[in-house]
């Protein structure tokens, strides 16, 4: 589905992305995981289009979408979460994801001048769907809640629903279980789980939380200091020497000794 090949993406003489190169097969629900400023967050920005690369490519279905900016990615069906926008907060979570660009086409020229009659139609349509959605994520009874007023977990979830509105091919999720609740977790990873069985969706998810990654991915892969260290199960990433030395100090060790 993705391949990244030698990318490098670098912050005047900081390299934030070194030469990374990794693969991320269709399908599978890949995680990526490393020590803080490892620079996972900035490859995602470069792969998302939010960031061009400084050098290096990534390929989409064997087509070079190196630098292309976010909406034509999102057209191509890869999508990155974002935090629901300040003004959209005030906006029910039924109309945030009505709102969800590419699911309507009522903004378009002609559909203005000649497709009031479609236009209803569509309406109705994305109500429908944004009610599936919200079911599927089992919130239904938020449907009429301003999103401002949900907590941590449930944003997160509105969050993956806003992929659900569109044809989502690949989709990559930056720390989306962060502070949120062990039932919500729960809720996020069975929702992650349900889109990848039930509609073919490809994950990249980046975790910090071992046990929700174990739980979730394979393949995972390691970064470290801007390069991709390695790429196993996670158990073979658990006893990689490499890994461990990598997080000692602050990692994996650590986490497991505090449990
Ligand atoms: N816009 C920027 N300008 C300068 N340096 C940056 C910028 N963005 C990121 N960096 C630096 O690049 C490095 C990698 O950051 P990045 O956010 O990609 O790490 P990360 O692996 O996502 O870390 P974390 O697990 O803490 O989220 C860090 O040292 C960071 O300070
Ligand atoms: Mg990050």
């Amino acid at each position: 589905m993705i391949e990244v090949e030698n990318l490098h993406r670098h912050f005047g003489g900081f390299r934030a992305v070194d030469g990374a190169s990794l693969k991320i097969a269709t399908g599978s629900i890949t995680g990526l995981v490393g020590p803080n400023g490892a620079g996972k967050s900035t490859l995602f920005n470069v792969i998302a289009g939010a960031l061009p690369p400084t050098s290096g490519r990534v390929i989409m279905d064997g087509e070079d979408i190196s630098g292309l900016p976010p909406h034509v990615l999102f057209h191509k069906g890869l999508l990155r979460t974002f935090q629901i926008a300040h003004e959209f907060s005030s906006m029910s979570c039924r109309e945030n994801l009505m709102m969800v660009p590419g699911s309507q086409s009522g903004e378009t020229l002609w559909n203005a001048w000649f497709g009031r009659g479609r236009i209803a139609e569509e309406e109705a349509s994305l109500l429908k769907k944004a009610d599936e959605v919200l079911d599927f994520l089992t919130i239904s009874h938020l449907k009429d809640e301003k999103a401002g007023n949900l907590s941590g977990g449930q944003k997160k979830l509105l969050e993956l629903g806003r992929t659900m509105m569109v044809d989502a091919k690949v989709v990559f999720l930056d720390e989306v279980g962060a502070g949120v609740n062990r039932t919500l977790l729960n809720t996020i990873g069975d929702a992650i789980k349900r889109l990848n069985e039930e509609r073919g969706y490809t994950f990249c998810m980046i975790e910090h939380d071992m046990e929700f990654i174990g739980r979730l991915c394979d393949p995972v892969i390691v970064m470290a200091e801007g390069k991709v260290l390695a790429k196993g199960t996670i158990q073979e990433i658990k006893a990689n020497e490499q890994v461990i030395e990598a997080y000692l100090g602050t990692g994996l060790k650590n986490k497991e000794a505090a449990g």
